[in-house]
C-alpha cells in the first residue's frame, strides 16, 4: 500500500508512519520543516498541497495527523492564529483530500483524518482549535458518504496524546505566569492524566494502532473512531 502521511516528522504522524513502514507499506511523509524520508511541503498553502499531489503518484490512502493548536483565552484570539490553526487543520487537509480523490478512487483506497475530542468535549483555551476538528469531523462524514463506495473517509478523535504539542505552558487568564516553565508543564501534564480513566496520557503508538485499524476496515467509513483512554466517557 503506498500512503502519503501529513505531520510525519514527529509525534502522532511519525508513529503512524513507522507502524505502516514496519509493515511493508510505502510511506510518503509531509511536514512543513520536512526531515530524512519526509518532504517540505506546508498543507496550509495551495503550492505545498500541489507539491504533495505532484510527489505522491498513484496513492491508496491518506492520513492527515499534520495539526496546530494555539492556546488562547476568550479576549486574546486573534484573526492570524485562527487563520492558522484553520489552513492547517481544517481548510487544508480538506482541500488536499480532494486533491487526492481521483487517485484515491482509482485505487479504492481511504483517508483517516486525525481530529480530536475536543470538537465535542470542551476545554479552555482551545475555542479556535475545538471548532476546526469539529469542522474536520464534520467535512469526514459528507466526504464519506460523496466518495462511497469508491473510498472510504474515517476519523479518529484522541484524547490528550503525550507529543510536543501538550508539552507548551497553558496560561489562563488571572493566573500567575509561572517563573519555572518546565515544572508547569508537568504539573499541566499530571492534571491531564488524571482526567482519563485508564490512568496516563495516550502515546503515538496508541493513536497509530486506531488509524491503521481504519485504514484496513473494508465495511468502516463516516466514522469517528475515540482513542481516549475513556476522558469522555465520564
Ligand atoms: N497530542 C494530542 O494530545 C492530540 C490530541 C488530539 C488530536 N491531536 C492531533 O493529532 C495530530 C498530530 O498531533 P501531534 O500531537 O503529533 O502534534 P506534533 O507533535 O506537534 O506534530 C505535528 C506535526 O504536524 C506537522 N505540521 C504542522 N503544521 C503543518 C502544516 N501546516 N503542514 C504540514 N505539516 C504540518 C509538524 O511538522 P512541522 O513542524 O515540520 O510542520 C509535525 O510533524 C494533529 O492533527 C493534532 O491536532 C493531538
Amino acid at each position: 500500500m503506498r500512503v502519503v502521511v501529513t505531520g510525519a516528522s514527529r509525534g502522532i504522524g511519525a508513529a503512524v508512519a513507522e507502524a505502516l513502514r514496519a509493515r511493508g507499506d510505502e510511506v510518503f511523509g509531509v511536514s512543513r520543516r520536512g526531515g530524512p524520508n519526509v518532504l517540505a511541503a506546508d498543507v496550509a498553502t495551495p503550492e505545498g498541497r500541489a507539491a504533495i499531489v505532484a510527489a505522491a503518484g498513484p496513492l491508496d490512502a491518506l492520513v492527515q495527523a499534520a495539526g496546530l493548536v494555539r492556546y488562547e483565552a476568550v479576549g486574546a484570539i486573534e484573526a492570524a492564529s485562527i487563520d492558522a490553526q484553520v489552513g492547517t487543520n481544517f481548510v487544508g487537509p480538506m482541500l488536499l483530500a480532494q486533491a487526492l480523490a481521483p487517485t484515491l478512487r482509482a485505487r479504492r483506497g481511504a483517508v483517516v483524518n486525525v481530529a480530536s475530542t475536543l470538537a465535542a468535549r470542551p476545554a479552555p483555551l482551545t475555542a479556535v482549535y475545538a471548532a476546526t476538528k469539529a469542522a474536520m469531523i464534520a467535512w469526514t462524514r459528507v466526504f464519506a458518504a460523496e466518495l462511497a463506495p469508491e473510498v472510504r473517509v474515517n476519523a479518529v478523535a484522541p484524547g490528550v496524546v503525550d507529543t510536543e504539542m501538550v508539552r507548551q505552558v497553558r496560561h489562563e487568564p488571572g493566573a500567575p505566569v509561572p517563573t519555572n516553565a518546565a515544572e508547569a508543564i508537568e504539573a499541566q501534564l499530571d492534571f491531564l492524566r488524571g482526567l482519563h480513566p485508564l490512568g496516563r496520557l495516550g502515546s503515538p503508538e496508541d493513536v497509530a494502532a486506531a488509524v491503521l485499524y481504519l485504514l484496513d476496515a473494508p465495511w468502516v467509513t463516516g466514522s469517528v473512531l475515540t482513542v481516549d483512554g475513556g476522558l469522555t466517557a465520564l
